[in-house]
């Protein structure tokens, strides 16, 4: 029998795209991937560094690992971006991890699983860093990790993430991003596009493309430069693919060809998550983020005017070094003034190696982080419900993701289960339904809103002519099998 292998993933979007990667590499060479630590034989952690809380979740997860271990003799890994910037010292604190490994070394996993295996461990399988870091040696050290995808890599949701590109040439002094995923690599046009058209062909309806700043895209691998905008044109063309979206934007990068582009192409979704961090300069300029609030705000604006549609989030510290009442205000009036959709705030956590834990005090009380991250918590929420709100009684396209969170059947509906899709703009659609909708476009009429939810009654198609969605988009047919 084959091994069985348990995969548990934190951080962002490209750590659940490394997992799934790894998932489908472990599964052409015989593994078997389960839902449950217990059934497994080995068991990865693919981990996240970009604050401190996510590192002690995963060190106390190992810890409560040790005694199953010793009791089932399991091959315990810890993947992905802690692994980078721990190396030995994991080690050290949990001597019963047999591996850690680098994302930029990932593609080396079955080699180090069988060398595990063979009695060779503990291996280290990290990307070398030194600093000042000499570009070229570095860009060597994370090697890209793509692996082919095809109909085995589309989930029944009929979605999938992209790589574009990875690692970040930005130098934000809080972060950490740069140091475990190495300088920004982007991949050639016509491998993504290769890709997604493989993607499309296994039955995928929905890419989301994947980059730290997404929209400094380039490549000049064909000769002539080719920016997301023009990625998005060749995306575009491929039939069979009905929505694509792209994330994370940086602000300084949101030129007006790609705002177009936006505008122009009905499959790309006029949705925009540009992070803003601070709405104080003197914050801004502390963080490294190479622009005013000044020409954020501006940004917004040309958002706004060249696609009225969009949606647009955000992410915001909170407490950073220095950070003042007053800084704090021009934060709260941003956030008043921007009418995010969404937008995820984090209390400021020092992360060892960067410019700030080394240059700046963490001098604002853990009490006032706090503070400030429930009042801008609360400030938001009030505007996500509002903007949610004006949904209501309208009509929304969704491509249906699977069962909803909660997971529980609707008391009206006994025999339906609460399904969970988006909308075209990012939004959260709750609604009853039944399995044989995941993967399918279905219109949705909202009824109720919540501050991160709208929640609706699924309109069948013969039931409501009036059901279009709301722009013009080329719609597949909802062909809906009997049972
Ligand atoms: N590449 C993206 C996001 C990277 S990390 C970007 O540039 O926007 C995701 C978010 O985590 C960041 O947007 C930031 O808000 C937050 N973050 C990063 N480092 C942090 C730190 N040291 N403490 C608290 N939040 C942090
Ligand atoms: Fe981190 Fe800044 Fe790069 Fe985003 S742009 S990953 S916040 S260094
Ligand atoms: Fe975390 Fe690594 Fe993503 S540090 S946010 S998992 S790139």
């Amino acid at each position: 029998m084959g091994k069985r292998v348990y995969i548990y993933t934190v951080g962002c979007q490209m750590n659940e795209l490394d997992s799934q990667l790894v998932a489908d590499l472990l599964r052409q060479i015989g593994y078997e991937v389960v839902e449950s630590a217990r059934k497994a034989d080995v068991i990865l952690f693919n981990t996240c560094s970009v604050r401190q809380h996510a590192e002690d979740k995963i060190y106390s997860a190992l810890g409560a690992l040790k005694r199953l271990k010793d009791r089932r003799r399991q091959t315990i890994g810890v993947l992905g971006c802690m692994a980078q910037k721990e190396g030995q010292e994991i080690f050290r604190r949990a001597p019963h991890v047999d591996l850690v490994v680098g994302p930029g070394r990932l593609q080396h996993l079955p080699e180090l699983l069988e060398q595990v295996a063979a009695g060779a461990g503990p291996v280290l399988a990290i990307s070398p860093w030194s600093e000042p870091a000499d570009r070229h040696s570095l860009l060597a050290g994370f090697e890209p990790f793509d692996p082919p995808r095809g109909a085995q890599s589309v989930p029944p949701s009929r979605q999938a993430y992209v790589r574009i590109m990875s690692g970040c040439n930005k130098a934000c002094s809080y972060c950490v991003v740069p140091r475990v995923r190495g300088p920004e690599q982007c991949r050639p046009a016509e491998e993504i596009v290769q890709e997604v058209r493989q993607l499309v062909d296994g039955g995928c309806l929905e890419v989301t493309l994947l980059g730290q700043t997404v929209n400094s895209y380039w490549d000049r691998s064909g000769g002539r430069t080719i920016r997301l905008a023009d990625l998005l044109v060749q995306l575009h063309d491929i039939t069979g693919l009905e929505r694509i979206r792209f994330v994370t934007n940086h602000p300084r990068h949101m030129t007006d060809d790609l705002l177009q582009a936006v505008r122009d192409l009905p499959k790309v979704c006029p949705y925009f998550h540009v992070p803003a961090q601070s709405g104080s300069n003197t914050v801004l300029r502390r963080m490294g983020r190479g622009y005013t609030v000044e020409s954020y705000r501006e940004m917004l604006a040309r958002i706004r005017q060249t696609v009225p549609e969009s949606a647009i989030s955000s992410d915001f510290i909170v407490g950073f070094c220095g950070e003042t009442e007053e800084d704090f205000q021009e934060t709260v009036r941003l956030v008043q003034e921007a009418r995010f959709k969404n937008a995820y705030i984090f209390k400021y956590s020092p992360r060892p190696g960067t410019k700030a834990a080394q240059c700046y005090p963490d001098d604002v009380p853990q009490e006032v982080k706090r503070r400030r991250n429930n009042l801008l918590l609360q400030i938001q929420n009030q505007i996500s419900l509002e903007e949610n709100q004006k949904f209501i009684g309208r009509h929304v396209q969704v491509l249906v993701e699977g069962p909803s969170k909660l997971g529980q059947k609707s008391p009206e509906h006994q025999s339906a289960l609460q399904l969970t899709g988006r909308t075209r703009c990012d939004r959260i659609v709750v609604f009853p339904g039944h399995r044989r909708l995941i993967g399918q476009f279905c219109t949705i009429r909202i009824t109720h809103a919540t501050p991160t939810t709208l929640l609706g009654e699924w309109e069948e198609p013969s039931s409501s002519p009036s059901a279009a969605p709301q722009k013009e988009i080329p719609l597949p047919v909802i062909s809906i099998p009997t049972p």
